[in-house]
């Protein structure tokens, strides 16, 4: 089921009693690592709850085509782009006629018309209901129009009939919709990435940071999630847009950094460390503003803790991955840092062609060996790290620190 991690996917609910079944449909695209958004049909509400939805998916549920609340937040227009796969399980017979002549009456129904992913149907219905002919025209007319119609199956239905026109199982759903989309490079992987600076309060108004400006991390984060990781991002403060399928999560000093590092770590296969963490904070964090004084002003510095250190100590580590920048002697210090750190790999670069720019050349160094990337633009650059990262990942380690 790796094919379905971070796809977006838009479950669409009709009334019918097999509607309860949608709830254990939900809870497996989501176990398979998919991003689930939800659509009831006014029906629909009446055989399940849209609450029951919402805590599975972790997703506001939509019922309603003319909700000024929803429309200030996701519209739907824009529900109707946001999906990979919109999949009507169960798709009763009157949600299949109304789809067949392209009715947009209800939410659904509109967003059927809108989108241009593609549209999966699990039927679901009495079977005299599904033998008829008009249910039959309506389903020619869908497949025509590319819609892809999973099941029946045939068996004991809820109203004492036998035949076809039971839903399919959600596994067997949830299997036919994978077949849809292939894997990607990094499908399933979790992969966590710290990016950008840290900052360290100096008194309420001022800090030590430096010039790190994210957008490594950030370009590793956005095409590993589009080579199909599950991608947390722990982000320093910088000015860049959360890249699509990313889950963020916003720090400012290096402690913070290192708390939500151990927490992602918990659920995490790789862990790339490019944020460039202050080496030092304050001893003291004064409350109040420092007044200025002609004399001379020192600042006492403690060391901070080294993040990728200590998530490379842990027992269950996950695959670590480090960064370098050096301003001299570039190999021979990365060698040592992939050493004294026990990483799995490091790219060693430039600090001073690096910090801020958009273009990257590095040397990725493992234990048993290294190899040269770029120069190129550090989307570029990232996705032949991911690559390399990804085949020391899946190679047997040998002499490894894990
Ligand atoms: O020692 P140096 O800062 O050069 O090491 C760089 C690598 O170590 C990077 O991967 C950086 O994210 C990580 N690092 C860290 N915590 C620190 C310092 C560096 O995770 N306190």
């Amino acid at each position: 089921m790796k094919s379905l991690s971070n796809k977006r996917i838009l479950l669409g609910i009709t009334g019918g009693i097999a509607a309860y079944k949608s709830a254990e449909l939900a809870r497996l695209f989501s176990k398979a690592g998919a991003d689930v958004r939800v659509v009831m049909t006014p029906a629909a509400v009446e055989f399940i709850t849209p609450l029951t939805l919402q805590a599975l998916t972790g997703n506001k549920v939509h019922t309603q085509l003319l909700d000024a609340d929803a429309e200030a937040g996701m519209g739907h227009i824009e529900l109707a782009r946001w999906p990979d796969l919109i999949i009507v399980a169960p798709a009763s017979a009157d949600f299949l006629a109304r789809a067949a002549s392209g009715e947009a009456n209800d939410l659904l129904s509109t967003l059927i018309l809108a989108t241009s992913a593609p549209v999966a149907v699990a039927p679901a219905m009495n079977q005299a209901m599904w033998g008829n002919a008009a249910t039959q025209d309506n389903l020619t007319v869908l497949r025509a129009r590319d819609m892809l119609i999973f099941g029946p199956d045939s068996g004991p239905q809820a109203c004492g009939d036998t035949g076809l026109g039971r839903m399919l199982e959600p596994q067997q759903i949830i299997e036919l919709a994978a077949g849809l989309f292939e894997d990607a490079l990094l499908s399933g992987l979790r992969i966590c990435i710290t990016a950008g600076p840290t900052r360290e309060a100096l008194d309420p108004v001022r800090y030590i940071s430096n010039h790190s400006s994210g957008k490594m991390g950030f370009a590793l984060a956005a095409e590993a999630a589009a080579a199909g990781a599950i991608v947390t991002l722990i982000s320093g403060p910088v000015a860049l847009q959360t890249p699509e399928r990313v889950q963020r999560v916003d720090v400012v000093s290096a402690r913070d950094m290192l708390e939500a590092s151990l927490v992602a770590t918990q659920n995490c296969d790789i862990f790339i460390g490019v944020a460039a963490v202050a080496d030092y904070r304050p001893a003291a964090v004064e409350t109040q503003k420092i007044k200025k004084s002609s004399d001379a002003f020192s600042i006492a510095l403690v060391p901070n803790p080294d993040i990728i250190s200590s998530i490379a100590a842990l027992d269950n580590r996950p695959f670590t991955v480090g960064f370098a920048a050096e301003t001299h002697n570039i190999e021979t210090f990365a060698l040592s840092k992939l050493q004294r750190k026990k990483l799995d790999m490091l790219f060693a670069n430039d600090a001073t062609a690096t910090f801020g720019s958009d273009d990257i050349s590095a040397i990725a160094l493992w234990p048993q060996g290294r190899s040269v990337l770029g120069p190129g633009n550090k989307q570029l650059i990232a996705r032949q790290m991911l690559a390399l990262i990804h085949t020391r990942y899946t190679l047997p380690r040998q002499g490894d620190f894990r």
